[in-house]
């Protein structure tokens, strides 16, 4: 098209566009095209840097991240137009909900999205885990066939702890019955039915250490759970204890954990998430009982697909028709 007639059309569409929504993270492209159909105008940018992101978004009535963008509270108090944060995904760790709540945007997360591919890669690290799968691979890769040294345990009969039995805990949990394993969960805040209805016991987080061969944590990051994993459990677990952390980076206290696993205090621990990331240079991963993945939780086709269609429905029905569900910051309502 002639510059002047691509102009024309472009300024055409974003006159008729009541709103503006910047997509700021790698995500499906079921995203834009669910926006798009609702008649909403997007910008598809990944991979923003933090200036750039400053610049745009005064332009926008919507935001869409997922955990690589900072939405800090510069960002927001830049957003002039601001009405909706989306994450596409669970934890908003990654946005200033304070911010956001203080000026009345509201802040959505995509719930139960990526809750299976979740849970199937906190299960995938229970068994490369139980059977040294990762380091067994690397070490064929190598050209050496060391039987002896990767000979594993079975997860039968075990006793699985959950801490952390929301949506993510409890489908591990029934992944993990199907295994045989003796499932036993810490969650201060859900009722004591849920437990039963999952076929586990409820225990305090001391007696979830003190008795379990497999730990799995999906709690997420909140001042209370900074560090709720360190020495203090560590010194009453048993030495067969193997730990898995797929939920935030954090929860877990790294350097405790370097000490314990380095002195078999630990059997071995995979970690997904990290207390920075990229977590640069990790002397974790100079240990032969660590797992370590670069927070692939989420990452499936099916768990994308589905956190990018929710996430924009949900902002665009709110954006269009002020209809709410899966908003997290719940005090916007009465402002
Ligand atoms: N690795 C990944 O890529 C990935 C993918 C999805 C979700 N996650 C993370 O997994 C975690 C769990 O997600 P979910 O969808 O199951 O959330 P959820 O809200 O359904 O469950 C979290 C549970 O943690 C419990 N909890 C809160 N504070 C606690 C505390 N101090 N002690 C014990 N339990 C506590 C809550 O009561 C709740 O039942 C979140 O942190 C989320 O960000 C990670």
């Amino acid at each position: 098209l002639p510059t002047d007639i691509a102009q024309e059309q472009y300024s055409a569409k974003e006159i008729m566009a009541e709103f503006n929504i910047l997509i700021s993270d790698n995500i499906s492209p079921v995203c834009t095209d669910i926006f798009t159909s609702a008649g909403l105008q997007v910008d598809y940018s990944p991979g923003l840097a933090p200036d750039g992101l400053l610049n745009k978004i005064p332009a926008y009535h919507g935001l869409i991240v997922r955990s690589a963008t900072k939405v800090t509270r510069e960002v927001i108090e830049a957003g002039r137009e601001l009405k909706a944060i989306g994450r596409a995904g669970t934890g908003v760790d990654n946005i200033d909900l304070q911010a956001a709540t203080e000026r009345g945007i509201a802040v959505f997360n995509s719930r139960g999205g990526n809750t299976i591919s979740a849970a199937e890669h906190a299960f995938a690290l229970m068994m490369s885990l139980a059977r040294n799968i990762p380091a067994a691979h690397g070490s064929m890769k190598n050209g050496k066939w060391e039987r002896k040294k990767f000979a594993g345990v079975e997860l039968y009969q075990k006793i699985l702890g959950v801490v952390g039995f929301g949506q993510i805990g409890r489908e591990v949990a029934r992944r993990a019955r199907a295994f045989d394993m003796q499932i036993i969960a810490f969650d201060p805040l859900i009722p004591e039915e849920v437990f039963a209805s999952s076929h586990a016991e409820n225990c305090s987080l001391e007696e979830v250490f003190r008795q379990s061969d497999f730990i799995t944590i999906h709690v997420p990051l909140l001042p209370e759970t900074r560090h709720l994993i360190g020495t203090r459990l560590f010194e009453i677990c048993k030495p067969s204890l193997r730990l898995i952390n797929a939920s935030r980076g954090g929860v877990v206290d790294e350097a405790a954990l370097f000490k314990a696993l380095k002195s078999g205090v630990l059997a071995g621990a995979a970690l997904d998430v990290f207390e920075s990331e990229p977590p640069g240079n990790l002397k974790l991963l100079n240990l032969d009982n660590f797992v370590a993945t670069p927070h692939l939780g989420a990452s499936t086709r099916e768990g994308q697909d589905r956190v990018a269609s929710e996430i924009a429905q949900t902002v665009a029905a709110y954006l269009k028709d002020g209809q709410v569900s899966n908003l997290v910051n719940e005090e916007i309502l009465g402002k």
